[in-house]
């Protein structure tokens, strides 16, 4: 008992900080599952403690609260709520049943699905068909008053437009950003050197909420809406999609992406299809919401101080959760870049098991702040890589040593020289075609498709042809004996004759695809072949100097200086020099 009061005012501290962080200052350094789980957490332990639960517990109230010498307050007059969560299919039909028994029916209840867009809510005024204010949700109760940044945001009408509008009309919707608008704040902001967002939603809520409308009004906001407030002066309907229709008509902005479902079977059909359409919205969605759709039994069904009791938010797969980092290593990529890589105390995000995260380079570290041991919040977004989001400030159980990163003197491949080149804030081995680790990965993307496509040799069998000492180099896997190759695990006869047929066949190739084999930094499949039409023989683009190799079409200056580097290494160009002279390739 003691302990569970001393756990609950412990989370109430912490919840009520990441509300603040979240509502007020709109800068979360927690994901939002992080906060969900707490949140359980605390509802759980009031819920086998009753007597502990107070009214000013965060799990009794929605949370936000005014920048209030900042922003005139708005009293809302109808509270603006928020919603309760669920986020698997039991749960959700558990909140079925529990509509079905608040009605006391049995028959199926309509329900209308909609996608739970990922902003911050806005309640919109219009008296006799005109935008008068705008304002946040606030504590739920009381908001702040926005209407100057709002009326910057041009998908908002100002004047509604069409027959039988309410003289007093408070619309309620999401104003957010959509992923292209995100992308092009943050790409100004980086130019700029101001500050980057960490997410479209942050983005939204800081834009919306700047002291300065004309900053808001630079800034790619866009606007839903998904419900009616309180409206006076003409009779609405009784259905909450017949409302959203009204409001498409009179011009204010409606998803056209929700369904009436008539049973749970059809809600679950419309999570998973949402679901797979996700990524391509193009902007954040993070659930879907679930609303009884005939206002009259709303209101039968009522609410709760926080959150409707007909309507749910049927949450999907987080895709960005806290863990901790507990190492970074250096790793030699094939062109020699060395990236750190932040190893992870192994997490689930969206149900793949990820245990590290790219680092790109030393800026990003700087960026971030980020040390040996501190939690962090990761990304995992379609296929990518997860990313590294932010560094958790406030983690109060922060490890209690944490480790500066730094760069390592020697390549951690081959002890060589490391090298630092600050114009694309990246370090380098000097080891070349010597360091191992770009020696089996140069020779994989020799032999790669795109290059000189060698069929049957994987990373598998190069990885064993480099450790046996076998090929040190692309022009070495010409000199391969059927023995030698037999010799390897998993390659018999039949495999090791058809390695032999495919060098011989890759012999006979093109210019551009030779250029490109060399795994040069910076020169993919298109710079080769713009290199291949430009020099035409290989003693020209050996021998050309900076100047030449960079008035070449769509060869930048950091480029030509690989390149150059690249063909002035002495064991280089021997490698080019057997590849073409002894082994006899020819294009
Ligand atoms: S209805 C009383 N519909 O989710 C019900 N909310 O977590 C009020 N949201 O504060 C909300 N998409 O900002 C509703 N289609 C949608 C929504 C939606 C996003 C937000 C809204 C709300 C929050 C609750």
């Amino acid at each position: 008992m003691e302990s569970a009061q001393k756990t609950i005012a412990y989370l109430k501290t912490l919840l009520r900080n990441y509300q603040y962080q979240y509502y007020v200052i709109n800068e979360p350094d927690i994901p939002d599952a992080e906060y969900d789980r707490l949140m359980e957490n605390l509802r759980q332990l009031e819920t086998e403690n009753p007597n502990l639960l107070t009214q000013d517990s965060p799990t009794q109230c929605i949370g936000g609260s005014c920048l209030s010498s900042v922003f005139k307050q708005v009293h809302h007059k109808i509270p603006m709520l928020s919603l309760d969560t669920v986020s698997d299919e039991s749960s959700f039909l558990a909140f079925y049943q529990r509509l079905k028994k608040r009605l006391n029916i049995s028959s199926n209840i309509t329900l209308c699905c909609e996608l739970k867009l990922d902003g911050l809510a806005v309640s919109l005024l219009y008296l006799n068909g005109r935008l008068v204010r705008a304002s946040t949700r606030g504590d739920g109760l009381i908001g702040e008053d926005i209407t100057a940044n709002v009326r910057t945001i041009s998908i908002i009408p100002k004047h509604l437009i069409g027959n039988n509008i309410p003289d007093y009309l408070e619309v309620r919707g999401e104003v957010f950003m959509s992923h292209a608008g995100f992308k092009k704040i943050n790409q100004a902001a980086y130019r700029d050197g101001h500050k980057i967002f960490s997410n479209p939603r942050n983005a939204a809520s800081g834009s919306l909420r700047h002291l300065d409308p004309c900053i808001t009004a630079k800034r790619p906001l866009t606007f839903m809406c998904y419900g009616l407030g309180f409206s006076k002066g003409r009779a609405m309907p009784c259905s909450h999609i017949a409302c959203l229709q009204y409001f498409k008509v009179w011009g204010l902005p409606v998803s056209n992406y929700m369904r009436l479902c008539y049973s749970s079977r059809e809600v679950i059909r419309f999570y998973h299809d949402a679901e797979i359409n996700r990524p391509f919205f193009g902007f954040d969605i993070d659930g879907i919401v679930i609303k009884v759709d005939n206002l009259e039994l709303q209101r039968k069904i009522g609410s709760s101080s926080h959150a409707p009791r007909w309507a749910i938010a049927f949450k999907f797969l987080a895709q960005e959760v806290m863990t901790r980092v507990n190492n970074v290593e250096f790793r030699v990529g094939r062109t020699g870049v060395i990236t750190p890589v932040a190893q992870l105390e192994p997490i689930r995000i969206a149900g793949v098991l990820v245990s590290r995260a790219t680092l790109h380079n030393m800026h990003e570290i700087d960026r971030l702040g980020l040390k040996i041991g501190d939690n962090v919040v990761i990304r995992r977004a379609g296929d990518v890589i997860p990313q590294i989001i932010s560094v958790v400030k406030s983690d109060i159980d922060a490890h209690p040593i944490l480790k500066s990163i730094t760069v390592p003197k020697q390549c951690p491949g081959c002890g060589s020289k490391i090298q630092f080149i600050s114009s694309e804030s990246t370090v380098r081995c000097t080891g070349g075609l010597s360091c191992p680790a770009q020696r089996k990965s140069a020779i994989r993307h020799f032999a790669s498709r795109k290059a000189l496509n060698i069929n049957g040799i994987g990373k598998k069998i190069i990885d064993q042809l480099v450790d046996k000492e076998y090929i040190n180099n692309p022009a070495d896997l010409f000199m391969l004996t059927i023995d030698q190759l037999i010799s390897l695990e998993g390659v018999g006869q039949k495999l090791a004759q058809n390695i032999i047929d495919a060098l011989i066949i890759s012999k006979k190739t093109t210019f551009a695809r030779f250029i490109y084999a060399l795994g040069i930094s910076k020169i993919g499949l298109v710079a080769a072949e713009n290199l291949a039409s430009y020099f035409v023989t290989l003693n020209l683009l050996l021998s050309a100097d900076l100047k030449t190799l960079s008035s070449a079409h769509g060869i930048g200056q950091a480029a030509a200086n690989h390149l150059k580097e690249f063909f002035d290494n002495a064991s280089n160009r021997e490698i080019i020099r057997v590849l073409v002279v002894e082994v006899g390739i020819y294009w």
